[in-house]
């Protein structure tokens, strides 16, 4: 797929097929997800790619949506608060860096055919909990990672010269 191609693809996905993901897929992912870039190339950040049944469930049951299971994967980035580059008001980076990281891996799943929806609104401490992460690593975002069973429906975007322009 051409990048632009990738990037018209990729759409966040609520259904998904129990098909396995090859091997090979999951590599090629893993290389882009290590290519991100970092503010002061700190790259805070862990990823796991869970596919055991138990943890899946344990993960599932922090955010009730019946689609999360139906994935084979969920790709989870846990992002670390203190090892991370701080603007000059203390501000820590590891929100940017980690959003870089997890759109490296949900456009590379793309590009190898898989689905992806990222996933915020869930209780940190608990899914923490769940993972073993303890502060202050934190479970940043995570994503079902499998085979699509739906089309996207159409998502509007503002128009694009309310958010781009050439100055
Ligand atoms: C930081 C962030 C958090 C999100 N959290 C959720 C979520 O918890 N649940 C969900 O279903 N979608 C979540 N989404 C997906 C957005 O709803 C989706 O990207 C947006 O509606 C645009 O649709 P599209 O991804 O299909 O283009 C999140 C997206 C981002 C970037």
């Amino acid at each position: 797929m051409d990048f632009y191609e990738v990037i018209r693809k990729r759409r966040s996905i609520r259904s998904y097929k129990s098909d396995p993901i090859p091997e090979a897929a999951l590599q090629r992912i893993a290389e882009a997800v290590h290519l991100a870039p970092s503010a002061c190339n700190f790259q805070p950040w862990k990823i796991k790619i869970v596919t055991d049944p138990g943890l899946r469930a344990q993960i599932s049951a922090n955010y009730t949506r019946d689609w999360l299971i139906q994935a084979p994967a969920i790709a989870v980035i846990i992002g670390n608060s203190k090892q991370c580059w701080k603007r000059f008001d203390g501000t820590p980076s590891v929100n940017i860096d980690i959003g870089i990281a997890m759109e490296h891996l949900i456009l590379a799943a793309t590009a190898e055919g898989l689905a992806t929806c990222w996933i915020g609104a869930y209780d940190m401490a608990k899914m923490n909990a769940v993972l073993g992460v303890v502060p202050p690593w934190n479970v940043l975002a995570l994503s079902p990672l499998g085979y699509a069973d739906q089309e996207p429906t159409n998502v509007p975007r503002k128009p694009i010269n309310k958010i781009f322009e050439i100055v």
